[in-house]
This record gives structure tokens, sequence and C-alpha cells, in this order.
């Protein structure tokens, strides 16, 4: 793999104040000033962005269909649905899967949507050992809690310690909160300022029960809210107060979920988001607010702003490169499909890209890469996700379709 590269004539989008025409230099894993190793003409069709950041999924819960309450019912929280999952056909078929299966389809998930950066939202202690070896970065640095009410499924060493250590360590402290609306789902953010822990290192997940004053003391203390409305409108036919919450300056970023409720991935998400809040409101959301959702404000919302989110000269080589399509960098963005992406780097490492962009792993497909066919044109990709497909419908039984993988495994090479 190159460790210095170019690619000129970009159609750069560093960030939604930043766009330019030129090039991205990639060295020693950073976005560099200099100019070495191959260079590679992107003719000024690809507009180059920031890898996009996923601030909730639960690695281990991508599978489908979906599961959810009976037909014209919702939920009045989270708890009657993690009991339906328990005894769903989806939950059984999902089991002949070990939690490693799941986890590396679910980064694929993640992967083939634009997303180097995820959060699987799970103890340490579960997903420890698996992590480090995806595909894509599923950090390990935060400090968690289920839901942070009395009834939650007490992940985690409790609230104080696991936001004291994520205050330690520079870390978010990520937890679910109000995702419901019986009173103890209603009372998230007064019980996170009981104990104390309301702060900028808060992201909080759903928050559909939060009040106008909940909202504003959210915002003054400078927590991050994660809005995840395929999954909320699923559940309870019911969303977070998106136009007030942006109204009122909080860092708002975007989650999946998992499929087990939410979006197939972040750019279904993206699509849905846009219509919910054009019904909603009767108004549009910029793209450009949607593309710093997933960018520089889950950047922030993960205290990793200095290393992600952006293009600027020093920061991580995460870069993902859209086919342009229309004129608009932001419109182009908010509109893509799995199908549009040519290439996606992190650290400067090429994860999945057309077979022009080969050159950077070094020339030929080498142990740690394989091909693919996505929408009619053949492309690499690290590791073995067909082989992974394949496997997993031996197990099922069956030739199960994820949505999520853009590919048909049984044509793919084994
Ligand atoms: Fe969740």
């Amino acid at each position: 793999m190159l460790d210095n590269y170019t690619l000129h004539n970009a159609l750069v989008v560093s960030s939604s104040e930043k766009v330019y025409t030129g090039a991205i230099r990639v060295h020693n894993r950073r976005l560099g000033y200099t100019l070495s190793g191959p260079q590679i003409d992107l003719e000024k069709k690809s507009f180059v962005y920031p890898a996009l950041i996923n601030t909730h999924d639960h690695l281990r819960g991508n599978y489908l269909p979906r599961v959810g309450p009976a037909p014209g019912t919702f939920y009045l929280n989270w708890l009657p649905w993690d009991n339906d999952l328990k005894v769903s056909d989806t939950f059984a078929e999902r089991s002949r899967l070990s939690p490693d299966e799941i986890y590396y389809l679910s980064a694929y998930k993640n992967l083939f949507s634009g997303v180097t950066t995820v959060n699987d939202h799970f103890p340490q202690d579960f997903n420890r050992k698996i992590l480090p070896y995806l595909p894509i970065r599923a950090f390990l640095g935060y400090g968690l809690a289920h839901e942070s009410s009395s009834y939650d499924l007490k992940w985690g060493d409790g609230i104080e310690l696991e936001h004291e250590r994520a205050l330690k360590n520079e870390w978010p402290f990520i937890t679910h909160l109000s995702e419901g609306f019986d009173e103890e789902s209603m009372r998230g953010i007064h019980y996170l300022e009981q104990v104390g822990v309301l702060d900028d290192h808060c992201v909080l997940i759903h928050c559909i029960g939060l009040s106008d004053a909940d909202i504003k003391k959210a915002a003054a203390a400078g927590a991050s809210i994660v809005w995840c409305a395929a999954s909320n409108m699923f559940m309870f036919n019911v969303t977070c107060k998106i136009r007030k919450l942006l109204q009122s300056g909080v860092n708002v970023t975007i989650g999946t979920d998992s499929t087990h409720t939410g979006s197939i991935n972040l750019f279904a998400e993206i699509h849905y988001d846009r219509e919910l809040y054009r019904n909603l409101y009767g108004e549009e959301l910029p793209a450009k607010t949607l593309f710093n959702m997933v960018t520089i404000n889950a950047a922030r919302a993960f205290h990793m702003e200095d290393r992600l989110g952006t293009l600027d000269f020093g920061k991580m080589a995460d870069v993902l490169i859209l086919k342009a399509k229309t004129e608009d960098p932001f419109e182009n963005f908010a509109n893509a499909t799995m199908e549009d992406i040519e290439l996606l780097t992190m650290a400067g490492k090429p994860l999945y890209g057309e077979m022009r962009f080969m050159d950077l792993i070094g020339g030929t497909l080498q142990d740690s890469y394989t091909s693919i066919t996505v929408g009619g044109i053949p492309r690499f990709v690290i590791g073995d996700p067909a082989g992974r497909y394949r496997q997993a419908r031996q197990k099922i039984g069956f030739n199960k379709m994820l949505d999520f993988l853009p590919f048909e495994p049984e044509s793919e090479s084994s």
C-alpha cells in the first residue's frame, strides 16, 4: 500500500465552508502539503469529501427484517421492543451467526455507505476483542450507559464512573436517553443533571421525550444529540424535536441505529431524514446541514475534531470520493447511494474503490483485498465481504438478502 499519493483535479469539499478545485495530498496517513508519490487525475468529475461518521449503531444488531410493534400500534418506550426482539424470528435467525460474523457484516454495512468511523454502542467487555480487527474504525475509547434510567440494561460500570473515565481520557460519554414517553424517560435530562454528568462529553441518543426546557439545558451544557429518525418513527411514530434542536444550537448528529429498527445504512438514513423533515415542517432541511451532521458535528461529538470531520491539512486522510452527479456538492452528497462511491480511504489506506484506483493498493489485488461488482462496476474492497456473506448464508441455511451489502455474493469469485 502507498503511504504517499495525490488526487488532483478534484472537486474538494473540505467542509461546509470550504469547497475548491485542486489537489488532495496524502502523506503518511494524514492530509499533507507534500507533493509526492503517484498522482491520480480525477478530471473534475468527482467530489472529494471527508469520510462519514455514524454516531450510533449496534454492530451486533444488523440483521433483517426489522422487529417492531404490532401493525397500527407503537411503543411507549424501548423496553417492549427489547422483549419483542428476543422472541422474534429475526433474532432466532440472527443467532445462527457468531458475534464475530455479524460484526464483520455490520462493519461492511457502514463501509458501503462511506463510513470509516462508527460507535458500536455496546459495553467494551463484549466488543473489545472484535472491534480492533474490523475493516473500519469502530473505536474503543468511550464511556457508556444503556439508557440512564432505573430499568435500563446496566451496561458499563455505572454512569458516574463511565462519565469520569470519559472526561479523563477526552472520550465521549454515550447513552440512549429519553427513548420513550413514560415518566422516567421524560426525565432523562433531569436525571443526568442530578448525577452531575450533563456536559459537553455527553452524546445523547434519541431524546424523543425532551421538553423545550430540556433542549435549552442540553444546548447550554454543550451536549451532542444523535438523531435516529427512521428508528424512532418505526418504533414510536415520533422523533425528537429536530427543528427546535437545530435552532437552539445543539450539536446534532445522525445515527443509523441497528437495522433491527433503523435504516439499512447512513445514506438511506440521510434520505429518510430529509423527507421526514419536509413532511413534518413543510420546509427543506439543507443538504449542507445534513453533511455537517455526519462529518464535523459527529467528530465534535466524539471529541475527535482535531483529527476527523473535515479535509483540513494534518487531519487523518479519511476520504470519501463520490461520483459528481449534480453540480451542487452538498446536494450530490445528500442524494448519494452505495453505487456512487468511487473511493473510500481510512487514514490514507484505501478500503474500497473502483479499479482505476488500484495503484493506491500496489497495482494488483494483494492478500488483504478482494474484488466485488457493485452497480455493474468491478471494485476492490478490503477483506472478503463476499466470502463472509456466502459463509453467513450457509449458516443461515438459505440465500438471505442483507440489503446493506450491495452485491450478490454467489456471483463473486471465491
Ligand atoms: Fe440504539
